[in-house]
């Protein structure tokens, strides 16, 4: 019998793309004008590419999914505010490479007002960008600031003539990041969808886990629910770190073998409509914790369990990060792992020799999300629709000073949470994390 298959939720509407874009123009003064390119064709080897991944702000605005497009909007413009350039049809390149939507197919299927071919753009963009006064882009994109720069001086080249070209540029990322920031209903359902991927991944990898595998069997494991679910593939490059490998934090070589009495730490998740899952879960290979590891495991979940019952709005993540390295730090002590009073440790930081990354960070269309993690100076409250992990870990060095049943452990638990208005909802539950569930689930033929 074929694995079940999940619905699939609704993709993003195009009104809901629409009213994406007339929010950023109702925050921008009525004289400006918003730039913004989306992703190229990256050479991974000679004549062949990288899987194209449309840029996070592009696709959060158009939903269009072709390389080398550029969005400009022009509030109040009558003939119309939302105008997208892109590749041309082209028969012998379709043939190759797949049906272009062209500019027809741009206003017919993602709604922009208008749609012109990209070899008509710099005469065009000239005649709409004549009169704006400020120009946002993203001033860190190379491409944004070329396409700006050429305009403007063109424009200045024919001021005799009346023209007047942007007198300034402003950066187009803090508005769009904060609008990114807080989750749409239907983002929530994809992101939910993405973490529910990532879940019964994880449940598979541990599932086949054991001695004699290696690190990559468990990633074609994870890697194959991804795509059967409909899934581009991994939202960042799978991490399955078997024994010590688990202490190098963004391990993705994953080609050792999975020895018998090793814990196994797997941080991967899914991709799916371009929003990401990200989960971590470490578990034994043979399926039973020895009494170290269980020792670690248990202050590790302990932390991160709290740390996930704690989120609700107004509470901030500067606030869960200081409860986990306190609750990591009274552990470490009572383990023998560190000495003397836990204000101390924090204080002097030595808890950073077993745990130096933060608890969380923003997850939506890019797995580390954008959106400020402070406001006026301080650590934000937490609202509803935000999504963040909660990843709180500890990494024992291979060192002559630790007791030996403990060198070279890694332990990371990490889960993804909405915020809701009554509390959080936990989009990761899919997987288990305690160690009497692990354990069953591993022992289950
Ligand atoms: N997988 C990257 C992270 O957990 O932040
Ligand atoms: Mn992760
Ligand atoms: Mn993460």
């Amino acid at each position: 019998m074929l694995p079940e298959i999940l619905p699939r939720p609704a993709p993003i509407t195009n009104d809901e793309y629409l009213a994406r874009r007339r929010a950023l123009m109702a925050a921008l003064p009525a004289d400006s004008a918003v730039l913004l390119p989306g992703a190229s064709l990256v050479t991974r080897s000679r004549d062949s590419e990288f899987p194209f991944r449309q840029d996070s702000d592009f696709h959060y605005l158009t939903g269009f999914p072709e390389p080398d497009a550029l969005l400009v909007l022009l509030p109040g413009r009558p003939e119309g505010e939302s105008v997208l350039f892109c590749q041309d049809r082209n028969p012998l390149m379709e043939a190759w490479t797949g049906i272009r939507l062209g500019a027809e197919g741009a206003v017919r299927e993602h709604g922009v007002d208008q749609a012109f071919e990209n070899a008509e753009r710099d005469e065009r963009l000239e005649a709409m960008l004549d009169g704006r006064r400020t120009l946002y882009l993203p001033l860190d994109s190379p491409e944004a600031m070329a396409i700006a720069e050429e305009v403007r001086s063109a424009l200045a080249a024919r001021a005799r003539q009346g023209a007047s070209p942007p007198a300034a540029l402003a950066d187009v990322a803090p508005l769009l990041h904060e609008a990114r920031l807080i989750k749409s209903e239907a983002e929530l359902a994809l992101l939910r969808h993405a973490a529910q991927i990532s879940a019964r991944a994880h449940v598979r990898a541990m599932r086949t886990a054991r001695p004699g595998l290696a690190e990559y069997h468990l990633q074609a494991e994870l890697e194959h629910e991804f795509r059967w679910q409909g899934g581009s593939g991994p939202a960042y490059a799978s991490i399955v770190g078997g024994g010590a490998n688990a202490c190098v934090l963004h391990y993705i070589e994953n080609r050792a073998p999975l020895w018998d009495g090793d814990l196994v730490l797997i941080d991967a998740g899914a991709e799916f409509d371009l929003y990401a899952g990200d989960i971590t879960r470490t578990f034994p290979v043979n399926g039973r914790f020895s009494e170290a590891q269980r020792a670690l495991y248990a202050l590790v979940l302990g932390v991160q369990e709290r740390a996930v019952a704690a989120i609700a709005p107004g509470v901030t993540l500067a606030e869960l990060h200081e409860g986990v390295v306190r609750g990591l730090t009274e552990g470490l002590i009572g383990l023998g792992l560190l000495e003397g009073e836990v204000q101390a440790r924090i204080d002097d930081e030595s808890y950073r020799r077993f745990y130096l990354h933060s608890t969380s960070h923003w997850l939506g269309l890019d797995v580390h999300d954008v959106g400020g993690y402070r406001q006026a100076g301080e650590p934000r409250s937490l609202v509803p629709g935000m999504v963040l992990t909660v990843e709180p870990g500890l990494y024992v060095p291979d060192d002559e000073d630790i007791p030996a049943a403990f060198r070279g452990i890694g332990i990371r638990i990490e889960d993804d949470v909405a915020v809701t208005a009554g509390g959080h909802e936990v989009l990761t539950a899919g997987v288990p994390k305690g160690i009497d569930e692990i354990e069953a689930l591993m022992a289950a033929e």
